[in-house]
């Protein structure tokens, strides 16, 4: 089992990265001297694989269990589920010594940190994610949060979970669409990070998509390092956590533009980084190789890279909503070359569209 450590002080925590590990949970928790009590936080997909042995992992640990099953959906990461959260870690008679159990994806590990964050004004919590992008990205970080009416992750906290327990054998189950997915955030990270991991996915793009274990095992591990040295030297995103949101800016407007039904987050944030690398090459920052060499990775990975065909000022609306807005300027993230980043504030950003090929 690969064990990273993620440094951050008093919050520090390990990622344990493994296959056939969810049965080790209880006792890696009892190690972690975590409370008697667990709520696990899951819903009905998930749970009908992997809430079974994720309990009797904890039971024979010696903890008690609270099940927490909420509706499957980005659309239920909301305040109202969060409510239904709170109201069962009550009914359950969770305490301060008590923690929770996040048994999913991005969503459920966004909404189960956020309920830990806050209930009692924070509980411990624990990441166990089920899907590829939860395990290169949203696990860990500590970013929790829950969805508005008005907008996505517009409510949440900074708060990291006190272990986070990859087990690869729990993608089985994953569709491939939501597999192939995670592997966009995965390509991420090699290409404005770190050119040896971009270059080890090129060479292993078909491994990776059959799942490869041993193939899996070594990306997801370089890609939590990659994410925890990030999240290690600016953890509540001040400046350099900013280069985690490379292709996000136009991936978060294809995602408002065809209403979230479109295309999954990894895929509309493969395409975001197809025009970022676009946009790289135009303004200087990469070369007309670099940009084929990321288009062409994504394309191995099965991954779409074409800009869906909306006019300038849609874009402009979807982007200027977007959180990355500051100051009335853009904060863009480029990629130099492969390998490297600069993040830069745009005013015209009808330009940057128009390198893109989106007209009026
Ligand atoms: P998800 O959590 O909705 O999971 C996708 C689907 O796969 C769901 O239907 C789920 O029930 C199912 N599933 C999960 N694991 C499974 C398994 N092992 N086998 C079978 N089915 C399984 O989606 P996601 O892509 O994991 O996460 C997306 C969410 O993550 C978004 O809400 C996004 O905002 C958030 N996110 C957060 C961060 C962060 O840093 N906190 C980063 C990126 C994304
Ligand atoms: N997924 C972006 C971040 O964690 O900052």
């Amino acid at each position: 089992m690969d064990a990273i450590q993620v440094g951050l002080g008093e919050r520090s925590y390990p990622i344990y990265i493994a296959s056939h590990t969810l049965n080790r949970l209880g006792s890696i928790c009892l190690e972690h001297k975590l409370g008697r009590k667990a709520a696990v936080v899951t819903n009905p997909t998930i749970g009908a694989h992997y809430l079974q042995p994720v309990e009797e992992s904890l039971v024979s640990a010696g903890f008690s269990v609270c099940r927490i099953e909420i509706p499957d959906g980005e659309i239920y990461k909301n305040s109202e589920t969060l409510n239904f959260i709170y109201d069962k870690l009550i009914d359950g008679g969770l305490d301060r010594g008590s923690f929770i159990v996040a048994l999913g994806g991005g969503v459920i590990g966004d909404m189960a940190g956020y309920a830990a964050a806050t209930y009692l004004r924070g509980i411990p919590f624990v990441q166990v994610p089920t899907t590829l992008l939860a395990q290169v990205d949203s696990s860990v970080g500590g970013k929790t949060g829950i969805n508005h009416p008005l907008g996505k992750n517009l409510i949440g906290a900074f708060y990291q979970p006190k272990l986070v327990l990859m087990d690869l054998t729990v993608l089985d189950t994953l569709s491939d669409r939501q597999y192939i997915s995670g592997l966009a955030e995965m390509a991420k990270y090699g290409i404005v990070l770190d050119a040896q991991f971009f270059h080890f996915m090129e060479a292993n793009a078909d491994k990776l998509l059959h799942r490869d274990k041993a193939c899996l095992q070594q990306a997801t591990k370089t890609a939590c390092l990659l994410k925890a040295s990030v999240v290690e030297r600016d953890e509540r995103e001040g400046g350099l956590r900013a280069v985690l949101n490379y292709g996000h800016t136009i991936g978060h407007a294809v995602e408002t533009l065809t209403d979230y039904r479109q295309f999954l987050h990894g895929e509309a944030v493969a395409i975001g980084m197809a025009q970022a690398a676009q946009i790289s090459e135009e303004m200087g920052f990469s070369s007309p190789e670099c940009t084929k060499s990321i288009c062409c990775l994504l394309a191995a990975l099965q991954l779409p890279t074409n800009l869906p065909p909306f006019k300038t000022d849609q874009y402009l609306a979807a982007i200027f909503h977007d959180k990355k807005m500051k100051d009335g300027g853009l904060s863009f993230v480029f990629n130099k070359d492969i390998g490297n980043f600069a993040i830069d504030k745009v005013k015209d950003v009808s330009r940057l569209l128009k390198v893109c090929g989106v007209g009026d």
